[in-house]
Order: structure tokens, then sequence, then C-alpha cells
């Protein structure tokens, strides 16, 4: 376990060099399984996450060699489809590996996948999809287990955008034999990522228009390189940084087409953003302005994602802000830790409501999921006195050197191992 310690009332300055995005990293190791040949992962952040999903494909019987700029699969050596118990239990991702080991072996059986604790997160929309390609899938002692190559030549709905359903599904109709097309995928920026790793590799997908994606079927993988798409979720972590200690961060290496929703949401509260080229110059406010309505949607609206971290940026503000959480059921944990800081916030099933108060105080607060933690992180920075973030081992899964990048601009922050 670890606690950060963070002395507050500094605004950031200087530079942050963006990692690869955890969440088009984890996706794009499971398709590995699909090529039975070496692949190179650059930009492939160094995160528990994907440590642990690097973990799983070892222990599937696949080579893993973290190299100077990535990663190095080889997946010719895989030999089980079946997923390890402890390791897949602890990430969400895990169950991504289901659609690659069915396209490539017609058989896959996994845990139940763990991950962070934000409310109830079904797996139903992976395995409609599944039994929709003529899987079968059996659920029974806490273990999922699916039989049969997936056969493709059909069209399948996607009843909500999953994120994660739509990976599984387009890796598993990787390897079905005929072309499968999915309706109402998601759109997150992530998918994209995995699909033109797949296209890389000898695969043929794409979208057709904002509602379809086709995968072509028949067609056999062979090994080649891809450079992980920048974190978008990071640079949105640091944007708010420097949003809520008022300071003036430079972010080197994003997308700002990404962001477009979070930029929105940043200007109203006051910011000064610009972009350039891959560069993004954000500028805090003194104090930020309230949210009047800020609502979270599947890309590209605003992302739950950076709900928290923008929860605790609304606790400054000058009025009330309210905001909506329609993508997780229960997302707002950091609500009652930041009120142990000062913050003034009234939670209501999917709406908190923000009143904004002149500061924050120091406190012992405790990180409950990944981004709810880099929130109360955030608070700390602007807070008065001492904050002290334990369970902080939880922001490890998402962030590369966090503290680290943190001190660099001028933050007072570090960490305690236990
Ligand atoms: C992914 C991201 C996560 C992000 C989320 C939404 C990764 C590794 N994680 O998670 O960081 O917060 O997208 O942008 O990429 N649902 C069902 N049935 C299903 C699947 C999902 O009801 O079979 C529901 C979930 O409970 C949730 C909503 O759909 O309420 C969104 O989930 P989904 O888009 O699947 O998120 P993840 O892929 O788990």
């Amino acid at each position: 376990m670890a606690k950060l310690i963070i002395e507050g009332g500094r605004p950031l300055k200087g530079q942050i060099s963006l990692q690869g995005a955890k969440n088009a990293a984890l996706p794009i190791l499971a398709a590995s399984v699909l090529v039975p040949e070496p692949v190179r992962i650059t930009n492939c952040p160094r995160l528990t996450d994907v440590e642990n999903m690097a973990g799983i494909l070892k222990a599937l019987g696949c080579r893993v060699e973290w190299t100077e700029d990535g990663l190095l699969i080889d997946t010719g050596s895989a030999k089980s489809a079946q997923l390890p118990e402890a390791l897949s239990a602890s990430i969400r991702s895990s169950l991504f590996l289901l659609g690659p080991l069915l396209g490539r072996f017609g058989a896959a059986e996994a845990p139940y996948p763990g991950g962070c604790d934000i409310g109830n997160r079904p797996v139903d929309l992976h395995l409609k999809g599944l039994r929709a390609m003529g899987v079968r899938v059996d659920e029974a002692s806490g273990r999922i287990r699916c039989l049969g190559r997936p056969k493709g030549g059909v069209e399948i709905a996607l009843e909500y955008p999953s994120v994660g359903a739509t990976e599984n599904l387009i890796m598993a109709a990787c390897g079905a034999a005929e072309d499968t097309i999915l309706v109402n995928p998601a759109r997150e920026p992530e998918i994209d990522d995995l699909m033109a790793f797949l296209n890389g590799a000898g695969f043929d997908l794409r979208r057709e228009g904002s509602s379809r994606i086709r995968i072509r079927g028949g067609r056999q993988g062979h090994g080649t390189l891809h450079a992980v798409m920048p974190d978008r979720i990071e640079a949105g972590t640091y944007m708010v940084a420097a949003a809520i200690t008022g300071g003036h961060l430079l972010l080197r290496g994003g997308r700002r087409e990404h962001l477009s929703a979070l930029i929105t949401a940043l200007r109203e509260a006051g910011c000064r953003i610009r972009s350039e080229g891959t560069d993004l110059d954000i500028e805090g406010p003194e104090r930020p302005r309230e949210l009047r309505r800020l609502v979270t949607l599947p890309y590209p609206g605003f992302p739950t994602d950076m709900q928290s971290q923008v929860f605790a940026l609304c606790t400054l503000a000058r009025g009330t802000s309210v905001l909506e959480e329609n993508v997780f059921e229960d997302r707002f944990r950091h609500g009652a830790e930041l009120r142990r800081m000062g913050a003034d916030c009234l939670i209501r099933g999917r709406a908190a409501v923000i009143r904004g108060v002149k500061s924050l105080h120091g406190a012992t607060v405790t990180a409950h999921d990944l981004r709810g933690g880099a929130a109360l992180a955030l608070a700390g920075l602007r807070a008065e006195g001492i904050t002290v973030v334990e369970r902080a081992e939880r922001i490890d899964r998402g962030y590369a050197n966090f503290e680290a990048n943190l001190r660099d601009v001028g933050a007072a922050i570090r960490r305690e191992d236990s």
C-alpha cells in the first residue's frame, strides 16, 4: 500500500510529457493474441494494469519483454486459453482476452473480472455479442466458459455503446471466416487505436459512418509495430492540475481533438487553453467559475474518467456546479472524501451538487478508485496544509510517474510505501 503526502498551495508551472493511453494499450496487448508472430508496441505506459495484462499473457504461455521503447510480445508460444485466476480477477480488462482467445483457439475461460469499485459492472453485452457469433457461453461458479470459433456473417447491434464490449467483439470477429458488422459501437478514440493496430497486423476493420464497424473475416494476422496513442485522461488530469492551482502547464505529445468536451468545460471554468501541433498550453484562473451542468456521456461527450477530477475543481468554484454521472452508477465516492477537506457537496443518485468554497484544507483521505484518487491528489495540491491520500497504489493503475511529474512542475508531493 502507498500514500501520497502533499503540501498544497503552489501553482504548478512547467512542462509534462504525456504517456501512451492505458485504455488503448490494454486491448492492444490482448489483441496481440490474434497474431502468432512478434509484435512491438511502443509508447506503451508502464502501469500496474498494463503489467498485470502482460502477466496474464505470460501465464498463457506468451513471451513478453519490456524494451527501451515499449513492449515486445510474441504469442506464437501461447498454449493456454484459460486465464489465471488471481491476476485476471484484479483487472477488468482481462475480459478483453475472451475475444482474441476465441479468435485464435476457439476456446476461452476467465473468472469474472475485477477493476475499479465504481458500481455494478455487468458483462452481458460482451457475452450476448459472443453468443450472436455462435460461441457457446456458460456462466457457472464465478467463471465464464466460452467454446467455439466466432462465426461471422452476422450483424450485432449493441444496446449501449460499451467500450469494452465493442473492443472484445471486434477482436473476436477478427478470427471469424466471414464479415461481421457491429452496429452502435462505442466511438472512443482508443477503439480506433485498437483498429489501427489490428489493421497494421493484417486484419481489415473500418468504421462505416459513426454507427457501424465492419470487420472482414478470413484474414490472418502477422507481426507489426504500433505506437500507442497519447493518453487523453492523463492529459486531462494534468490540465485540471493547472486549473485547480492557478498554474500554467505545457503538456507535450497530446491530441487536442480528443479533448474537446473537457476543453469546453475548462474554458467555462475560466481556463485559457491554446494548442499547437501536439502541444497543449493551459493557464488556470485565480479561482474557477462554476460549471452550471456537466453531464458525462459516451465519447464524444464529456468522459466519465474526468468527472472526479473536475468535481475537485468545482469544489473551489465561485458558484454552484451540478455534475451528472450517466455512465457508471456509483462514481461519486470522492465526494465524501473531498468533504473531509472542507468541500460543500451533496450527492443524490447520479447527480452531485457542489457549492464552491473559498479554500480547502488538508486532511487524510482515501483513494477508492483510480480517477477518484487522482482527484483527491489534485485537491491536495490546492488545499491549505498537508493532505495525505491513502491507498495511492490505486492511482498507479493509470498514471506512470504521477508524483514525479507533478514534482517536476513545482508540487510538494512525496510518496510513502508500506
Ligand atoms: C472503459 C474504460 C474506462 C471508462 C469506460 C467508459 C478501459 C480499459 N476502460 O471501461 O476507463 O471509464 O470505458 O468510458 O478502456 N455495461 C453493461 N454491460 C456490459 C458492458 C458495460 O451494462 O456488458 C455498462 C457498464 O456497467 C457501464 C457502461 O456500460 O455502466 C459503460 O461501460 P463500458 O463502456 O463497457 O466501460 P468499460 O469498457 O468497462
